[in-house]
């Protein structure tokens, strides 16, 4: 692995597509603007619409000014030269002896060792043909030289696949089995974009370079662990694909059980790809099968109804009629381990949803002693506010502390208390796109924070149960069951079992009730 990236040239199929436009390039600008994307890096976008590269350049530039930050037409200029196009369908064979000629003069143009980074965002039954097309072509070399210019023997190709990574564990063993074919493992990256979360990278930090959490963090002191990412929007126009998938595959599968990974593995021997990859594989192997027989009693599934601004989900014309898919979902999982025996992880996720909101909530069980029990004339509850880790990924990167303090003054009254740390005031931090620092993360070779095939196929493994035929009974009447702006049905609720509450961002900020003596 380089500490510095290796300049390349990053050959994107999906050129037109939305993630292209809206994502990735406005991600590689920033990169860019911050001197961390190498000067010589070329950008060749591949799509069947008929494009010079000049008109690719236009048609981005108004994404980039809308998504990028700090946006700068001077830059932008700089950088756009570095784009170019070429306009061929990705599963028509004759178009890669071209691209190829392609990629090896751009390559001299722009004095690249000619290093590839080829980046899937098509559809994923794209993924197949174009990876054998690649090979075909002769385009990645293993112990020969791909093109004339390749006269050193550390030139490399690498290849980014977006999600969804299957669509279920066997097409997802299928889809593995095809990359391997044609590139090792270490040549292969997985994004997945919450690993690039600032904040979710921190959670490294937060368990691993302090001594104060770590000893806590285990079933005898933690009661449950809340992950929760909440969107406001609708599925919009991505209601065709999103019909096919549904909230398990399209948020849980993938980055939920990435971020549970974070918060449950065992600390990993060393800060490496490697060893921290061997402990998300060991944690998420780790999660308990959910009984197929009780399985409402591990998941809680919803649909959007609608209102004046969209549609119920079930009503757009775009889903299939009668559609099952769900647009919430909210699961238990439990792990056969010694750390976490007992602590269930509860992930939700949902569109429609009262508030954008991305967080990890580790509740603690409480004091084993409630020394303030007896002394409470006048409080009709005296139970303790538990005490509360709440790590918020999305709107702000923050983290907060709740415990309970002495409200001041002649008498014994308690209330809960927050110390807080805002990641933009304290460390003056400039969030960027998460895809930027990924893609410059495969430029380095650097796979810490890209899931290996074995993390996502025990992913698969672990929400299987959730998906087909097990789950139809909990299926049957979700068309319509949570309203929009609310937190999800009613089953979700049930779903905590006694005593426990979804914690809903600011809406449970209000101090819990005092206990006074
Ligand atoms: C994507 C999902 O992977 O993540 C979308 O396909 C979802 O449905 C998005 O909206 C959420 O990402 P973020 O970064 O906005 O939380």
């Amino acid at each position: 692995m380089h500490t510095t990236a290796d300049p390349c040239v990053l050959v994107i199929f999906g050129a037109s597509g939305d993630l292209t436009s809206r994502k990735l390039i406005p991600a590689m600008y920033e990169m860019a603007c911050a001197g961390t994307l190498p000067e010589r890096t070329a950008i060749l976008g591949i799509s069947r619409t008929d494009m010079t590269d000049e008109a690719w350049r236009d048609a981005l530039e108004p994404w980039a000014r809308e998504h990028a930050s700090g946006f700068e037409p001077e830059t932008w200029r700089r950088f756009a030269q570095r784009i170019h196009y070429y306009s061929a369908s990705a599963t028509d064979p004759a178009a890669y002896g071209p691209l190829r000629d392609r990629i090896e003069a751009l390559a001299e143009a722009h004095s690249i060792p000619p290093n590839i980074l080829f980046y899937l965002s098509v559809a994923p039954n794209l993924y197949e043909p174009i990876v054998q097309q690649i090979d075909a072509a002769g385009l990645v070399a293993e112990g020969r030289r791909w093109c004339s210019l390749d006269r050193d023997a550390a030139t490399w190709q690498r290849i980014i696949v977006e999600k969804p990574l299957g669509y279920d564990l066997d097409s997802a063993d299928a889809l593995n089995r095809v990359l391997g074919r044609v590139f090792e493992e270490d040549a292969i990256y997985r994004i997945d974009h919450y690993l690039g979360k600032e904040i979710v990278q921190g959670l490294t930090a937060f368990r691993f370079a302090n001594s104060i959490f770590e000893p806590i963090w285990n079933h005898r002191y933690v009661d449950h662990v809340q992950i929760t990412a909440a969107e406001t929007v609708g599925v919009g126009h991505r209601a065709k694909y999103y019909d096919t998938s549904g909230a398990i595959r399209d948020m849980i599968q993938s980055h939920l059980l990435q971020v549970l990974a974070l918060v449950a593995m065992e600390p990993p021997t060393s800060y490496n790809a490697y060893r921290i990859r061997q402990e998300k594989v060991k944690i998420l192997d780790a999660i308990a099968p959910a009984d197929p027989t009780r399985l409402s009693q591990a998941l809680a599934l919803g649909q959007y109804a609608g209102d004046g601004e969209e549609v119920a989900y079930h009503e757009n014309p775009n889903v299939a009629e009668g559609t099952k898919t769900e647009t919430f979902a909210a699961a238990r999982f439990t792990f056969d381990n010694w750390r976490w025996a007992g602590t269930p992880f509860f992930l939700r996720t949902g569109k429609r949803m009262a508030a954008k909101r991305t967080e990890i909530v580790v509740q603690f069980k409480p004091p084993a002693v409630n020394l303030f029990r007896e002394l409470d004339a006048f409080a009709g509850d005296a139970s303790l506010s538990p005490n509360q880790v709440i790590i918020e990924v999305a709107p702000r990167a923050h983290v907060s502390i709740r415990f309970q303090g002495k409200v001041p003054g002649a008498t014994m009254r308690l209330d809960t208390v927050e110390m807080d740390f805002d990641y933009a005031e304290r460390l003056d931090a400039t969030f960027v796109e998460a895809y930027g620092p990924l893609i410059i993360d495969a430029m380095r070779g650097d796979q810490t924070l890209f899931p290996h095939r074995y993390e996502i196929e025990a992913a698969w493994r672990a929400v299987m149960p959730f998906l087909g035929p097990t789950s139809a009974g909990l299926r049957r009447s979700i068309a319509g069951n949570y309203a929009p702006g609310s937190w999800g049905p009613a089953t979700a609720d049930d779903l905590l079992g006694p005593g426990r509450v979804w914690h809903n961002g600011a809406a449970d900020l209000a101090p819990a009730p005092a206990v006074s003596v």
